[in-house]
């Protein structure tokens, strides 16, 4: 009846400085994808919200608080105005990795209010997407920065600050990154809340290194303008180095980093919330296939490469 997909996510800079008000860059990663699919279903039930990837089947009630992907569902028949709810099935497939970095929630969140608004016939624009899909992503982990419903209800990479409107960003050339999984399943929450708890601690401290974040991501801007791979990739480098000493690395998430720089990548560094998840490595075009090969040499569950365009 109606299908919608929505693309992965990385960011590319300034995690976890993005929840305390610095810029991040983030871009769509279209390799992996959610897919929600919407179709008829038994009359007089209702919205039923099926996710065979994780085992799970619910209706979709007013106060379907519980599942955050209901909860959004629930949302978006409202924003729609399908009141009382059509009795239709929308089910949903996703190749992104859970808890991984790459947006997972957010992706599956995007997809169902596409499909949604695509099988009621109502033209949704991106920021409207994003301010539904920001809601699921608060249930997921307490206070986003809205970086990954931005990112990924846009569809293209986005320079972004919290509580401002986001700026599409024009890359100068197209960047070749490869993805590598420490297969490691890490909640955000845990990362942003340990943050939280060490910035509450030591306030300047973490604000020093939230300002060292910050001039990397802005020189980061800079060094994309300009396609200059070489400088992006050194300044992925500082980004790691400035989210190690915010507690949010691993032994995993760093020796897939040595692994890519030793292999010939330009630069690396974690993305997303850390601990465990993902790592992105930026690499000229000729040396994707080695460096991917490292990454799997050095332990990780899968690597791939994608191009930023
Ligand atoms: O783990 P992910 O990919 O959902 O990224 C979280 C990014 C953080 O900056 C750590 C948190 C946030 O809300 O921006």
């Amino acid at each position: 009846m109606f299908q919608a997909s929505a693309p992965g996510k990385i960011i590319l800079f300034g995690e976890h400085a993005v929840v305390y008000g610095r810029p991040a860059i983030a871009a769509p990663v279209t390799g992996v994808q959610a897919t929600a699919t919407v179709t008829p279903g038994r009359p007089g039930h209702g919205l039923v919200l099926e996710l065979p990837d994780v085992g799970q089947r619910v209706a979709v009630t007013a106060d379907s608080a519980q599942q955050p992907l209901a909860h959004l569902a629930a949302l978006a028949l409202h924003a729609l105005a399908l009141d009382p709810p059509p009795a239709w099935v929308v089910t949903v497939r996703s190749t992104i990795p859970l808890a991984s970095g790459l947006g997972s929630g957010a992706a599956a969140a995007t997809a169902i209010v596409t499909a949604l608004a695509g099988a009621a016939g109502v033209a949704l624009d991106p920021a409207q997407v994003s301010a539904l899909v920001y809601e699921s992503e608060k249930r997921f982990h307490g206070t986003p920065s809205g970086v990954d419903n931005t990112v990924i209800a846009y569809g293209q990479p986005v320079w972004f600050v919290r509580g401002q409107a986001p700026e599409p960003f024009a890359l100068r050339r197209p960047l070749t990154l490869v993805i590598g999984d420490t297969g490691i399943a890490s909640p955000t929450s845990i990362a942003v809340g340990d943050v939280r708890r060490a910035w509450q601690a030591e306030p300047a401290r973490s604000e020093a290194l939230f300002d060292d974040i910050s001039e990397t991501t802005w020189a980061a801007r800079r060094a994309i303008e300009e396609g200059d791979g070489a400088t992006l990739g050194r300044l992925l480098d500082r980004n790691h180095g400035a989210l190690q000493a915010l507690g949010v690395s691993s032994a995993e998430l760093d020796r897939l980093c040595r692994a890519a720089r030793q292999a010939g990548a330009l630069g690396a560094k974690l993305s997303g919330g850390g601990r465990g998840g993902n790592m992105i490595a930026l690499t000229a075009p000729a040396q994707a296939s080695q460096v991917t090969a490292a990454l799997l040499a050095a332990g990780a569950t899968r690597a791939f490469a994608t191009q930023i365009a």
